[in-house]
């Protein structure tokens, strides 16, 4: 054998143990890949169940949370419908957002009350108050109206958690009787303040007062374009057998537009249009 030839052997040799060491290494690198596919595959399933564990966990802490109000809340039996026997009920489950009645014969579904989005009100002589966002659009336009009047308008009472309308029912309860409560405070569940969809307001011709008359022009005035911007004066004076409770000049109710406009047009409460309906 030439020495040439001893010398191509040789090299061939390490041709084959370079091959042999390449191959090696993408056997390695081969089961470096399946690895971690496997173990970020198992990282991809850990994390979306931890996610989808989370958003469980989160939101029935939320409804676990609204069912305890309700059962604090819970509307006692008596009394229920005590001050008027007008009332009836109806499925406010497929009635629209702003449509709904409520009212001591007409509780509010958990379901239905998930439907209002609540926003803080701002510049307002009276703090921490909060409505329903169009009802609360719509009173920005209503309130942008008086002023060109001279007129301010403001809300000493929004949306009230079921919580705020009980204490506020034990309150008159306990200071002015429980006849006295059941005329003026709807307990909670039954409150259209739970919605934001209903306010308290004061109106005056002084821009910071924060009491009102509503003998004067500017009570006038607003009973009598309010339902422009979409809302109804809820518990007017002579309809106090049907909707349950007295004259109540400075709750207003947000039911949109058409129905406001329709309202005043034929002189009904919301119980009278829902008997029509
Ligand atoms: N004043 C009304 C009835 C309410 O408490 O909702
Ligand atoms: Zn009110």
């Amino acid at each position: 054998m030439s020495e040439k030839t001893e010398f191509l052997f040789e090299s061939d040799a390490e041709k084959v143990i370079i091959k042999r060491a390449i191959e090696e290494e993408k056997k390695k690198a081969k089961k470096k890949t399946y690895k971690n596919i496997l173990f970020n595959s198992f990282l991809m399933i850990f994390i979306i169940v931890g996610f989808t564990f989370g958003i469980n966990y989160f939101s029935d802490l939320k409804l676990n949370k609204l069912a305890e109000e309700i059962n604090k809340s819970s509307v006692p039996e008596e009394n229920m419908n005590e001050s008027s026997n007008m009332l009836e009920y109806y499925s406010n489950n497929n009635s629209s957002k702003y449509e709904i009645l409520i009212n001591k014969a007409n509780p509010i579904t958990e379901e239905k009350l998930s439907e209002y989005k609540i926003v803080n009100v701002e510049n307002n002589v009276f703090d921490d108050i909060r409505l329903e966002e169009e009802t609360y659009n719509n009173y920005l336009t209503l309130k942008d109206n008086l002023k060109q009047k001279g007129y301010y308008i403001n809300i000493r009472s929004g949306y009230r958690t079921f919580l705020e309308s009980n204490k506020i029912f034990n309150e008159y309860k306990n200071n002015k009787g429980l006849d006295y409560a059941n005329k003026y405070v709807a307990k909670a569940g039954t409150s259209e303040h739970n919605t934001g969809l209903a306010m308290d307001i004061v109106i005056s011709t002084d821009e910071n007062s924060i009491t009102n008359n509503y003998d004067s022009d500017e009570y006038f005035y607003l009973e009598n374009i309010a339902y422009v911007y979409g809302f109804i004066i809820r518990y007017p004076k002579d309809k106090e057998e049907i909707t349950g409770y007295s004259y109540e000049p400075w709750h207003l109710r947000y039911v949109g537009k058409d129905l406001a406009k329709y309202m005043k047009k034929n002189n009904l409460c919301l119980e009278e249009y829902w008997q029509t309906k």
